[in-house]
């Protein structure tokens, strides 16, 4: 293969979450999260799994800045506890929560390595959802207030900001399909929770630019594509309102000002109970950002079924795709296509790849070496194909990699891993996996074989 280059200052970095690798969750005045008591019910989470420790990164956050330099990454993506800067999510600001965030970006400066923050990455503070969540109307307004602290304490050394990650999956997975924390069971709830997180989204954003912070300011959203199974047009029709529920109905609103309208009408003909969608919300909701961030993992394929309500499609696999431990599809030619669709469709000018990355249950071996073959495949395959979308003309500044370490993959638990870094949780041992130090050669050329 051909040795392709990127341009000069690509970002090269890894990314994570507050939930999935801190740990301490009882340490440093954090107050509960929606998934400290969504995880604590059985049943929930694989094995019984919960993150009260995960990677101890509270802890062990100097090793694991470390091994971002020692890899040569340029970029890091974290989340923000929300309940460790405000354990009520309201009210009075805990320092220690501060001073973690404030010590891990020193950490990350002195490195070399530039801090993306995310605002949200699903951890709700418990007292929230005691007001119900982000049902509640007023949750927009604590959220935009939470940002503003965070603008305040960290805007001198923190640049770059992402206001929520994966909304579709905060709404639809947690409120309607009750995978995720809070764990419930209604989709007209889900569709208005959709909509308030847009209008946090709105506020922080206006909130950044009124702090006059010198940086930049997006989103990251999870769009990946929609396959109809057969050409038959009932699954025709299925997937393009797949693409509707996960893709459509996030991108348009930010990005085109507007809901799609086909998507309007099929909730009202099942009775789901839609928003206001007034002028001034889609106004608040699409104001310019200064970067789009992209969370691609995997196209699907979906089949019509009419018993499904509201939605009438299923999630399938067609034989013969290789895929993950999860069974999620090597699908790469569909992340050069959602790049070129950003640019098309929505207009992105610039794109943040803010997660790529797949799970296997990696083993260490005797020798104490992590040969994770797969994964550098799939990894070399994704780089391949945005370097593609890149070459017909979409503009992307960075790619980060999910994930740094291994760490709690929600309620499939510590099961997938996800990191190019190995974490023995009964030790919090680090080894750097192959694609580690695959990503490290890709970082360290700046271009991709
Ligand atoms: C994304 C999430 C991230 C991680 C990866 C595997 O949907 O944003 O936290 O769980 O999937």
């Amino acid at each position: 293969m051909k040795e392709r280059t990127f341009p000069e200052g690509f970002l090269w970095g890894t990314a994570s979450s507050s939930f999935q690798i801190e740990g301490a969750a009882h340490e440093g005045g954090r107050g509960e999260t929606i998934w400290d008591r969504y995880s604590a019910i059985p049943g929930n989470i694989l094995n019984g799994d919960v993150a009260d420790v995960s990677c101890d990164h509270y802890h062990r956050f100097r090793e694991d800045v470390a091994i971002m330099k020692e890899l040569g990454m340029k970029a890091y993506r974290f989340s923000v506890a929300w309940s460790r800067i405000l354990p009520e999510g309201r009210g009075a600001v805990n320092e220690e929560g501060i001073a973690f965030y404030s010590n891990l970006v020193d950490a990350l400066l002195e490195s070399g390595i530039t801090p993306y923050l995310t605002l949200y990455h699903w951890d709700l503070p418990q007292a929230l959802q005691d007001l119900g969540g982000w049902s509640n109307p007023d949750m927009p307004g604590y959220f935009a207030e939470y940002a503003r602290i965070l603008y305040d304490r960290l805007g001198d050394r923190v640049h770059h900001f992402i206001t929520l990650n994966e909304p579709y999956c905060a709404a639809f997975l947690g409120n309607y399909e009750g995978r995720m924390a809070p764990g419930l069971h209604d989709f007209s709830t889900a569709v208005r929770v959709a909509y308030h997180l847009y209008l946090a989204h709105g506020l922080a954003v206006r909130a950044f630019r009124e702090s006059g912070i010198p940086g930049e300011i997006g989103i990251a959203l999870n769009l990946m594509g929609r396959l109809p199974l057969t050409d038959s047009p009932e699954d025709v029709a299925a997937a393009r309102r797949a693409d509707g529920y996960l893709n459509r109905w996030f991108a348009e609103p930010l990005l085109l000002g507007r809901y799609p309208q086909d998507m309007i009408d099929w909730y009202r003909e099942h009775h789901i109970v839609l928003p206001a969608f007034r002028e001034e919300d889609l106004t608040l909701m699409s104001q310019p950002l200064d970067f789009v961030g992209l969370n691609y993992y995997n196209d699907f394929w979906v089949r019509s079924d009419p018993t499904v309500w509201p939605l009438g499609f299923r999630v399938v696999n067609p034989k013969g795709v290789t895929t993950s431990d999860r069974e999620w599809p090597f699908t790469e030619a569909g992340f050069t296509r959602m790049l070129l669709r950003m640019q098309k469709e929505w207009g992105v000018k610039r794109i943040l790849i803010t997660e790529n990355g797949i799970s296997f249950h990696d083993v260490k071996n005797l020798d104490g070496h992590v040969a994770d073959g797969a994964r550098q495949d799939y990894l070399r395959r994704h780089i391949r194909a945005m370097r593609d979308a890149m070459d017909q003309g979409v503009n992307v500044i960075g790619y980060f990699v999910w994930s740094l370490t291994d760490n709690f993959e929600w309620a499939d638990g510590y099961r997938p891993r996800f990191g190019i870094v190995h974490v023995d949780f009964n030790t919090q041992e680090r080894t750097i996996k192959d694609s580690g130090w695959f990503m490290a050669e890709v970082a360290r050329r700046n271009s991709i074989w």
